[in-house]
């Protein structure tokens, strides 16, 4: 007899890889005659959340942003309804290849925060899985070539399948605590990401000349946070840099603005942080390392936030977009290969 009544796998995914993760495990299930549903919770409705007898198993999975879900999925665990179900904890990270050696990503405290949430609401943990596909991070590193993408996306199937087949027949997976140690030494990052992410990261991106205003990147934004502003996309505060727009742009016009976050961090370091310090490095508000750290990060995130209205102001003229493209690391050939997640055959 199958051990679960029915498999219900809630997910977000920018790029695909997490979609393709919870389609992975949903075959799986059915394969085993455990009916399957996947809810991708941007999309969830009310009956989607409804109370499962405890012979369901629910699984979420997401992408890891800046070593913990990405605030989307943190926000969605919060508000999930009380239950006594088990529950699988997966993530997808960012696997690279050193000849067939797959480099593990960091998945911080994704798995420990949302474990503690849901186990407070009576949930009982079964397994902790991260799987390990092409990063989609082309904002921090080139994109990957098609060789690696395709034999990272066939070995995590297999694993995938592997993981699935167990936990699915009843059994336990928690060697992702092997990592513990490392995962408690980059925590602190994980705090950090949360502001950075929206403040810096989801302020760095842009449209170049190639846009024709084709408004898909506003349609199809996962989380909404993509308005057209003077005809060009503008990225609010609750972007979760989660790829898509860049991915999917069919005229490849969305970048990110490496040389006008170089730009500022001189600027900001050598003429703010220096003003801070002489104008108030001896009050009290620098009583300690903490409000001195917390005042200039803050200041640096808030004036960055500006910078980036300014920037798309200026970005109307054809001269400054051009300067701005060609100081874009994802402009170039050698960089910029957008990622999608395969669909096909895998
Ligand atoms: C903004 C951002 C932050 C990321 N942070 C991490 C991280 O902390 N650790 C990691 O291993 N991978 C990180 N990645 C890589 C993604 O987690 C990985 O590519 C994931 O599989 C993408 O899933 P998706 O296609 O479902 O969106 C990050 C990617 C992005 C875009």
């Amino acid at each position: 007899m199958a051990a679960f009544s029915q498999l219900v796998i809630y997910y977000f995914s920018g790029t695909g890889n997490s979609a393709n993760v919870a389609r992975w495990l949903a075959k799986c299930a059915e394969e085993r005659g455990i009916p399957a549903r996947t809810v991708n919770i941007v999309q969830c409705t009310e009956a989607d959340l409804a109370v499962q007898p405890e012979t369901t198993l629910i699984a979420f999975c997401s992408p890891v942003h800046g070593f913990n879900y990405p605030p989307v999925m943190q926000a969605f665990i919060r508000r999930f309804p009380k239950g006594k179900n088990p529950v699988l904890l997966l993530n997808t990270r960012a696997g690279m290849l050193i000849g067939k050696w797959i480099t593990p990503g960091l998945s911080g405290i994704t798995f420990y925060l949302s474990a503690l949430i849901l186990s407070l609401k009576g949930y009982r943990i079964k397994a902790m899985f991260p799987v390990d596909l092409p990063s989609n991070w082309i904002s921090v590193h080139p994109g990957l070539n098609d060789r690696t993408v395709r034999y990272l996306h066939e070995r995590n199937k297999e694993r995938v399948r592997k993981f699935a087949h167990r936990t699915l027949g009843g059994r336990t997976d928690f060697r992702s605590l092997r990592e513990l140690v490392q995962d408690v030494l980059i925590s602190p990052v994980s705090i950090g990401y949360y502001f950075a992410g929206r403040y810096f990261i989801a302020k760095t991106y842009y449209a170049n000349m190639a846009c024709n205003g084709c408004n898909l990147c506003v349609l199809q934004c996962p989380v909404q946070a993509i308005k057209m502003v003077d005809n060009r996309p503008f990225w609010r505060l609750k972007c979760e840099s989660c790829m898509h727009c860049m991915s999917y742009c069919p005229q490849k016009a969305i970048e990110t603005a490496h040389g006008s976050a170089a730009a500022f961090a001189v600027l900001f370091s050598v003429i703010v942080w220096h003003a801070i310090e002489v104008n108030f490095g001896a009050s009290q508000l620098f009583v300690n390392d903490y409000s001195n750290f917390a005042i200039k990060w803050g200041s640096a995130l808030a004036l960055f936030v500006a910078w980036y209205r300014m920037l798309h102001y200026v970005l109307r003229y054809q001269w400054f977009n051009k300067a701005l493209t060609y100081t874009s690391l994802t402009f170039y050939r050698f960089w910029g290969r957008r990622y999608k997640a395969l669909k096909k055959n895998v």
